[in-house]
C-alpha cells in the first residue's frame, strides 16, 4: 500500500519516509508543493529518492495560493490576535489539498506529514484532509515515534545512509512560503529575548533600511489587487515584488506570543513584508469606501475569520459563507492606494476611489450647504435620551 507524505527536503521530513517504510510497510511517495519558499525543486526531489521514496511529485500551487487563499485572506481583514497575518496558517489547508489530490491520484490509502504533536499544524493538516477526503487515513509519526532531538534524528538518518545536513541549521523551527517566514523555538522560547540580530531572512532590521522612503501604489478591483505602480501584474509577482519592496524597508516584522489552538502560548517572530503592504493599502481602501455599519460589522467577522483559518476550518461551510459575506461587501472596495514605506513604517500617502464614500464638502471645516449644524442639537437630544434617563435613575437611588 501507499502512503503521500508531506516532503519538504529537511531532515524531519526526510526521516519519515524510512521510518513510514519499516513501521508500516508502506511505499512512500513524496508530495513537494510549491509555495513560493524558493527551494531548488530538483534538489528536494533527489534528497526524498535518496531518503528511499518511490515517487516523487512536485506540485507548484503558487498562483492558486495567492488567488485563493491570500487574497480572500487579505479582503477578510482577518488578523490572529491583532498582529499575526496568518502565513502558516493559511498554507496549510492548500498542502493538505494537494496531499489529497496526489493520494487520489496515486491510489495511496494513507497520508503522513511531518507537523509535531504539541502545534497547531498537525490540526490544520488532518481536519483539511478530512473535509476533502474523509476516508483517507493519516499517520503522524511525530506522535508515535521516540525521536526527541535533533542529535537523535541525524543518527537516525546516517544510520539509513540519508544525506545529514553538513552546515550547522539554523537553532529555529522556520515555515516560509510566499506570504511569509515563521520563526519559533531556540532562544525565541523566552519572550524575554529579544529577536537576535541576524534572525530576520526576508527584511532588513528598520535601522538599517535605507534613509529615503520608498512610494508604492496598489490598485484594487472589488477588493482583490490588480495593479502596482501603474502596471498590471500577476497575483504571484505582485506578492514578490511587494515582499522585496518591504523587506528592503524593514516593514512587516512581527513578534508576538500567542495562543496555539491546542492549549500553550507560543512565541513567534514573522517577517511578512509584502503581506503587511497589501492588507495596510486593502483597509485604507475601505475606510475610504465601505459605510460606517458594513465596516464595523466586517470588522467582527474578521476576528472569527482569523480563528478560523488559524483553527484549520478552512474547508468549513462557515469559511465560505463568511468569503460570500465578504465578497459582497468589496464591491465597491476599488481605487487607488499610495503607501509610503519607510525604516519599518508603512504609512498611508493618498487614497482614490470612484466608490469613495468621503466627501469633503461635507466634513469640511468651512462653510458648507449640505449640513445644518443646528440639526445636530436634535440629533443629540434623541441620540443621548437613554443615558439622560439613566442618569436621573440613578441619581435618585444614590
Ligand atoms: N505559530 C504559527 C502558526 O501556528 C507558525 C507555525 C510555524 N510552523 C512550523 N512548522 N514551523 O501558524
Ligand atoms: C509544529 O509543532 O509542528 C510546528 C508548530 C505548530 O504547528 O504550531
Amino acid at each position: 500500500a501507499k502512503v503521500v507524505l508531506a516532503y519538504s527536503g529537511g531532515l524531519d521530513t526526510s526521516i519519515i519516509i524510512p521510518w513510514l517504510k519499516e513501521n508500516y510497510g508502506y511505499d512512500v511517495i513524496a508530495m513537494v508543493a510549491d509555495l513560493g519558499q524558493g527551494d531548488d525543486y530538483d534538489a528536494v526531489r533527489e534528497k526524498a529518492l535518496k531518503s528511499g521514496a518511490a515517487g516523487v511529485h512536485v506540485r507548484d500551487v503558487k498562483r492558486e495560493f495567492v488567488e485563493d487563499y491570500l487574497f480572500p485572506l487579505v479582503r477578510s481583514g482577518a488578523v490572529y490576535e491583532g498582529k499575526y497575518l496568518l502565513g502558516t496558517s493559511v498554507a496549510r489547508p492548500l498542502i493538505a489539498k494537494c496531499l489529497v489530490e496526489t493520494a487520489e491520484a496515486e491510489g495511496a490509502e494513507a497520508v503522513a506529514h511531518g507537523a509535531t504533536g504539541k502545534g497547531n499544524d498537525q490540526v490544520r493538516f488532518e481536519v483539511s484532509v478530512m473535509a476533502l477526503n474523509p476516508d483517507l487515513k493519516v499517520v503522524a509519526p511525530w506522535r508515535e515515534w521516540d525521536i526527541r532531538s535533533r542529535q537523535e534524528a541525524m543518527a537516525y538518518a546516517a544510520a539509513r545512509g540519508i544525506p545529514v545536513p553538513a552546515t550547522k541549521e539554523r537553532p529555529f523551527s522556520m515555515d516560509q512560503n510566499l506570504w511569509h517566514l515563521s520563526h519559533e523555538g531556540g532562544v525565541l522560547e523566552d519572550p524575554g529575548n529579544a529577536p537576535p540580530e541576524d534572525l530576520y531572512l526576508l527584511t532588513v532590521p528598520p535601522e538599517r533600511a535605507p534613509d529615503r522612503p520608498t512610494y508604492v501604489e496598489l490598485e484594487f478591483e472589488r477588493g482583490v489587487p490588480k495593479r502596482l505602480d501603474g502596471a498590471a501584474v500577476d497575483p504571484v509577482t505582485l506578492v514578490e515584488r511587494l515582499n522585496a519592496l518591504g523587506g528592503a524597508n524593514g516593514v512587516g516584522i512581527v513578534d508576538m506570543v500567542e495562543n496555539r489552538l491546542v492549549g500553550m502560548k507560543s512565541r513567534g517572530v514573522y517577517e511578512t513584508p509584502g503581506g503587511t503592504i497589501l492588507v495596510a493599502a486593502h483597509r485604507e481602501l475601505e475606510l475610504l469606501t465601505l459605510d460606517r455599519n458594513t465596516l464595523h460589522f466586517k470588522d467582527t467577522i474578521a476576528v472569527r475569520y482569523a480563528e478560523l483559518v488559524y483553527d484549520g476550518l478552512w474547508f468549513t461551510p462557515l469559511r465560505e459563507a463568511l468569503d460570500a459575506f465578504v465578497t459582497e461587501t468589496q464591491k465597491p472596495v476599488t481605487g487607488r492606494v499610495r503607501l509610503k514605506l519607510y525604516k519599518g513604517n508603512c504609512v498611508p500617502a493618498g487614497a482614490w476611489s470612484p466608490c469613495s464614500l468621503y466627501d469633503q464638502e461635507l466634513s469640511t471645516f468651512e462653510e458648507d450647504e449640505v449640513y445644518d449644524q443646528k440639526d445636530a442639537a436634535g440629533f443629540i437630544n434623541l441620540f443621548g435620551l437613554p443615558v439622560r434617563i439613566q442618569a436621573r435613575v440613578r441619581r435618585r437611588n444614590r
